[in-house]
């Protein structure tokens, strides 16, 4: 079975590691992978490939950065020869980025099956554009691969076959699992960075909701400078919000932060593995600190993971300023949830992936 696996974005490249190298160990499949090119800067894309040993991709569409509807028209334009001259059996997406629903609807189009790893998640927020691209994805998938159970009762209500979900745990677990010893061993961040173990908190932030409105971007900033008054806080600055610090001329209220690039994998890993906190409105950022044990104050109304809120470290604290305060000097003062690591997540979803696709007949 050809098998066209489909990236775009920093997020992407966590959950095919391990599908990749699951698939190349197969005698059944043969694994293509594709990459749209919807993140391109080196420390968001090429350090990713080169820490997880991501073979390089046999196929690059260089779609680049644009609007939501541009991308997606983009990556459509370029996939569709794609899928013409390569005459895959199957495409297989991962996550819920533009690339995810961008090449599902290609294959679609082309009758060719579509397979989603990390089906059936919801923030019921039709507002993030992942939310949109998510029910999508799903709606046209003959394979739903879903993380949680919470993803099976969002699929069941919307009508999905129960015969086409499949509950295998976590790829992005699977890719923190391996290499969160190595990163232990090799990280040197804490020690540049001046860090002692558990005194600082990590923060990410870069969803249109929380950075592109400068009211609220600016409100979390509030918050995040009366927090460094008694705790460093290192902020990895995505490029979405790099760009709006800028252009809403925010440079004194990021002051008191430390302001680092995008960065590497095992140094993100290990950073947060040894922080105090993390604040995030990521939604791998939730899991990842789940498994590492590590509380996390994630700035959004909604998740769209609620195991990790239900049995992980995860809290929702929104975007009010008081809010997050409160709930960071709790943390400081308590240590913060403990939690435990939800079913599956074990480091064998790639590998369970993996067995179910070679017994599997495409309909
Ligand atoms: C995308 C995903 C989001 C994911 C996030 C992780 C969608 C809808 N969103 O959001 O789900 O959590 O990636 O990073 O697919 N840029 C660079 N260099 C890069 C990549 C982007 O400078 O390598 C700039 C772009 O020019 C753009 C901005 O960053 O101005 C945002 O990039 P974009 O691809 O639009 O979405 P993300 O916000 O990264």
């Amino acid at each position: 079975m050809k098998i066209l696996n489909i990236v775009g974005a920093r997020p992407n490249f966590m959950k095919i590691a391990p599908i990749m190298e699951a698939m190349k160990a197969s005698a059944k499949i043969t694994p293509v992978l594709l990459h749209t090119g919807q993140h391109y800067d080196s420390n968001m894309n090429d350090v990713f490939f080169d820490q997880l040993g991501i073979p390089r991709p046999d196929i690059e569409l260089g779609v680049g950065s644009g609007g939501q509807a541009w991308q997606i028209a983009e990556t459509l334009r370029k996939f569709d020869p794609v899928l013409e001259k390569e005459s895959p059996d199957v495409v297989l997406v991962v996550g819920d980025v533009n690339a995810t629903v961008a090449c599902s609807l290609a294959a679609s189009y082309k009758k060719i099956p579509v397979i989603h790893v990390e089906a059936g998640l919801r923030s019921f927020d039709r507002s993030m554009p992942e939310e949109i691209n998510r029910m999508v994805t799903d709606r046209l998938s003959e394979v739903l691969f879903i993380t949680e159970t919470s993803a099976r009762a969002n699929l069941l209500n919307e009508g999905v076959p129960e015969d086409k979900i499949q509950f295998v745990g976590n790829v992005m677990v699977d890719t923190l699992l391996k290499h969160r010893e190595n990163a232990a061993q090799t990280s040197r961040i804490l020690d540049r960075l001046q860090l002692p173990s558990k005194q600082y908190a990590v923060m990410t932030l870069h969803r249109p909701s929380n950075v592109d409105d400068k009211e609220v971007f600016s409100g979390i900033l509030k918050a995040l400078n009366q927090i460094a008054g008694g705790l460093k806080i290192v902020f990895a600055v995505h490029p979405r919000t790099r760009g709006r610090i800028e252009e809403f001329g925010l440079e004194e209220s990021v002051k008191s932060l430390i302001l680092l690039e995008p960065q590497p994998y095992l140094d993100m890993v290990h950073l947060m593995s040894q922080a105090t906190m993390v604040l995030t409105d990521s939604g791998g950022i939730q899991e990842e600190t789940s498994v590492l044990g590590v509380p996390c104050l994630t700035v959004r109304e909604n998740t769209e993971r609620p195991v990790t809120i239900e049995q992980g470290t995860n809290t929702l604290v929104g975007t009010s300023p008081e809010i997050i305060v409160r709930e960071a000097e709790q943390i400081i003062q308590t240590g913060g949830k403990q939690g435990r690591c939800p079913e599956l997540w074990d480091g064998r979803a790639a590998e369970r992936i993996v067995r179910f696709l070679e017994q599997w007949q495409p309909r």
